[in-house]
């Protein structure tokens, strides 16, 4: 999940909008790096990653290829195809950094009197139970299914589990952060965060070891230090890790219950395990829950109500666009991505309208109208991308078509929005929704 030292989104679900960016020097990665848990397969040491036993200085490079080596890569290493980067865009999942000292306040007693010390001991003692502390086992089957996946599911299967694990890994690095640095101010809201990097930590190692069945292993030390870090006040980490959490926990489940329903499409055992997994991510969102409850001042006015929908946009429209980037997985594991996508939005959204001064409609058919033609305007861009024309020339093209997104984003944000949002009403959130 993405972080503010590094905020998490699960399952790659990073808001589209960021603010300001701030480079790798983010407080989490002086602090955290040097105890990365066990299980999460950093070198650490350098930027440094090795490919097929040699050493690569690209700075953007960070898979570690231990045995296999992809015909590309043969190509490469003679000099007979252009060498391929990993470039981050603004659907690649992000590291977040926050104000921390803006964070500490808020969690103070002395300046908080909203906090509501009960409902943080109980949620207290749910993490301390770790539910899921045997959960996270492998057996035989994994390799086994890793190697039957062959030919263009297997690539889209390894890069499922890169940036599924990116976005947990940075999940981790945001929460862990932040119980360190709340120790002080407010010991019961530190050891929640301490104990929700130990999921995530748990979430990112179990799949970088389902890379490991792929021979790749995500080098997560050099991640660190190298991805760039996203700013985020306290009140938009707030909002963008609730609804990350959440999302989270509608796309496990699906996914979960249709591969149930549906062995035949249970390609790669790990899906199996979603069931609990999920289960940590919904108990998460719950704490942001708690967190937001003790932070009136963030749903009580209209300014809430804004920054309410434009989260939510910012959420769902990148969930959409990634998704529907990568249909042959989805549908590799026998999902119509656009179905399943609309299936998670309005889930997600009905969920977080428990919490949220307000929400967008998105059960309007206009909604999922006007997100089917950012998909087109998004294919447009990409074709733009890949063409041979001169750069000068490509960007001119690229004017009317960011435009018309623009445009649409606009649309999207002001359809009339759902009023809702309860403080009351979060009381009786279920912690179990499935
Ligand atoms: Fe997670
Ligand atoms: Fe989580």
């Amino acid at each position: 999940m993405a972080s503010i030292a590094a905020c998490y989104v699960p399952n790659g679900v990073a808001p589209l909008f960021g603010s300001k960016e701030a480079v790798a020097s983010s407080p989490c990665t002086s602090s955290v790096m040097n105890k990365l848990p066990l299980g999460l397969g950093s070198s650490g040491k350098s930027r440094l990653c090795v490919k097929n036993g040699e050493k690569c200085r690209n700075s953007l490079c960070h898979v570690v290829m231990s045995a296999e080596v992809s015909t590309k890569e043969k190509a490469v290493q003679a000099g007979k195809a252009p060498k391929e980067v990993p470039k981050d865009s603004l659907l690649t999942p992000r590291f977040y950094t926050t104000d921390f000292d803006e964070m500490e306040q808020l969690f103070s007693k002395d300046f908080n009197k909203n906090l509501n010390e009960a409902e943080f001991e109980a949620l207290l003692a749910e993490f301390r139970a770790d539910y899921n502390q045997t959960h996270f086992v492998r057996n035989a089957e994994f390799k086994a299914a890793a190697e039957k996946l062959q030919g263009p599911l297997r690539q889209i299967f390894v890069e499922f589990l890169e940036r599924s694990c990116t976005a947990e890994f940075s999940g981790f690095l945001l929460y862990k952060e932040l119980g360190r640095r709340l120790k002080k101010t407010n010991p019961v809201v530190a050891e929640i965060f301490t104990l929700m990097s130990r999921d995530e930590a748990r979430h990112a190692g179990f799949l970088n070891k389902g890379l490991a069945d792929f021979n790749l292993a995500l080098d997560l030390g050099f991640l660190t230090k190298a991805r760039k870090y996203t700013f985020f006040k306290p009140k938009f980490i707030f909002y963008a890790t609730y609804l990350s959490e959440k999302i989270g926990y509608w796309r496990y489940i699906t996914i979960y219950r249709h591969l149930k329903a549906n062995p035949d499409y249970q390609l790669y055992p790990i899906f199996k395990y979603f069931e609990n997994w999920c289960q940590d991510e919904n108990r998460h969102g719950d704490f942001f829950s708690a967190l937001l409850k003790a932070q009136p001042q963030f749903l009580n006015d209209w300014k809430a109500k804004l920054w309410s929908r434009f989260f939510c946009l910012s959420v769902y429209v990148t969930m959409y666009l990634n998704d529907c980037q990568r249909t042959a997985f989805y549908e590799g594991i026998g999902l119509k991505t656009k179905e399943f996508d609309m299936h998670v939005i309005i889930e997600t959204n009905r969920t977080t309208g428990r919490i949220f001064p307000a929400v967008l409609d998105v059960e309007n058919p206009i909604f999922k109208e006007r997100l089917d033609h950012l998909v087109e305007l998004n294919e447009n861009l990409a074709a733009i991308s890949k063409s041979t024309v001169p750069v000068a020339f490509k960007n001119l093209q690229r004017i009317p078509v960011i435009s018309a997104m623009i445009s649409e984003l606009l649309a999207l944000y002001f359809m009339p929005p759902v009023e809702s949002g309860s403080l009351d009403y979060v009381d009786f959130e279920p912690q179990v929704v499935y």
